[in-house]
């Protein structure tokens, strides 16, 4: 018997806004990064995070930025509801961290969200709920400071697959601690916390007259942010900036930490990552990393941040080459800096006393500086 075809079937609006917003949404930390982005969108001075059991029970966002409007309120769950991008041209002359409109309508059809907002000229602030992009009842009136407050109930209540792959509540606390310190690590100026509800101490706080050396101290300790060079490159040609701070060769540990921003989002790249790593192989010891925070500025048109829904990834015009000019330029910061010419100095000396000590045994001089760059990466 030959196979029958299939009924093709429309599928029901909240069928595929629920699997649309699986993938915005994948887990706490992703509706974090979100809403920081939001917030910052907002012109935000201040972003305060509370979360309860990791995020999967609350999450709540207080920001100090320009609010909703009350007209709008109807409308800022819907799906492709935004105040940033008007034309599909807009887009190569991007901003703003939001672009789509997804991002409170993917978290509404996956928890129950409750805006509360107040704008600059609007008498009160208003509050109102959420299920499935949808107003449950009109906008309240209320009590409240200007800027918005986002609560997420209960995440994935009705996704019972994605909450059961999430870890555990203590994992997915780290992980939302570690979003909102890298915001805040690039976003000096801007004062943010995140602490557990119930509790008096937060997690991570920064202040905003706090430089960006001050808050990598405050979230990696001072091992790190007393061993930090600062890096910085330019290239006309190929239309980018990059600045930032790296550990120099003294300072080395088990995994790499590498917060990069691409025109202030949060990205991952692991071609620029190998590329920096394979530099500091030649000064670290074996199996250890550095610490890097990279902010590279890309002409906008020749990035595309269109690439992936949770816009963990871009794309950018003459990645090779800009993926060599940062790493050339750390190299040559790496060999230029006090800690590493110290080194350098202990490893000619050491040298220069295995190349008598072999010379007196009649070995060949080409041998030792071979050896000695192996035993350089050893040490
Ligand atoms: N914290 C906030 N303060 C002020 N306005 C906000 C805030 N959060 C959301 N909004 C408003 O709600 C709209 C929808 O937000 P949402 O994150 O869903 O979409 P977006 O930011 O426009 O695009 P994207 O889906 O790419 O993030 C925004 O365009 C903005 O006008
Ligand atoms: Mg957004």
């Amino acid at each position: 018997m030959p196979p029958t075809a299939g009924v093709i079937r429309r599928l029901d609006e909240t069928v595929v806004n629920r699997i649309a917003a699986g993938e915005v949404i994948q887990r706490p930390a992703n509706a974090i990064k979100e809403m920081i982005e939001n917030c910052l969108d907002a012109k935000s001075t201040s972003i305060q995070v509370i979360v309860k059991e990791g995020g999967m029970k609350l999450i709540q966002i207080q920001d100090n930025g320009c609010g909703i409007r009350k007209e709008d309120m109807e409308i800022v769950c819907e799906r492709f509801t935004t105040s940033k991008l008007q034309s599909f041209e807009d887009l190569s002359s991007i901003s703003t961290y939001g672009f789509r409109g997804e991002a409170l309508a993917s978290i509404s059809h996956v928890a129950h969200v409750t805006i509360t907002t107040k704008t600059a000229d609007g008498k009160c602030a208003y509050r109102a709920t959420y299920a499935d992009g949808k107003l449950k009842a009109p906008p309240k009136p209320c009590a409240g400071n200007q800027g918005t407050q986002i609560s997420v109930e209960d995440l994935f209540y009705n996704v019972s697959t994605r909450r059961k792959a999430l870890k555990s509540a203590s994992e997915e606390h780290a992980r939302i601690v570690e979003v909102v310190s890298r915001y805040a690590i690039h976003n000096s100026g801007i004062s943010f916390s995140v602490k557990k509800q119930g509790e008096t101490m937060a997690d991570v706080r920064t202040l905003s007259n706090a430089t960006t050396v001050d808050n990598i101290r405050t979230v990696f300790g001072n091992a790190v942010s007393r061993e930090l060079i600062e890096v910085g490159c330019e290239d006309v040609k190929l239309a980018f900036k990059m600045k930032g701070y790296v550990t120099n060769a003294n300072y080395s540990m088990k995994k790499c930490i590498f917060l990069l921003f691409i025109n202030a989002r949060l990205v991952e790249s692991s071609a620029l990552k190998k590329a920096i790593e394979t530099v500091y192989a030649a000064y670290l010891p074996k199996n250890t990393h550095p610490f890097l925070y990279l902010s590279l500025e890309i002409a906008p048109q020749n990035v595309d941040v269109n690439v992936h829904p949770t816009k963990h990834e871009v794309h950018f015009l003459h990645e090779e080459s800009i993926i060599e000019r940062v790493q050339q330029h750390i190299e040559s910061k790496l060999l230029g800096s006090n800690s590493s010419r110290m080194y350098f100095t202990q490893v000619l000396m050491w040298l220069h006393n295995t190349k008598e000590f072999l010379h007196y045994n009649g070995l060949e001089v080409g041998h030792i500086y071979l050896m000695g760059r192996y035993l350089s990466r050893l040490l």
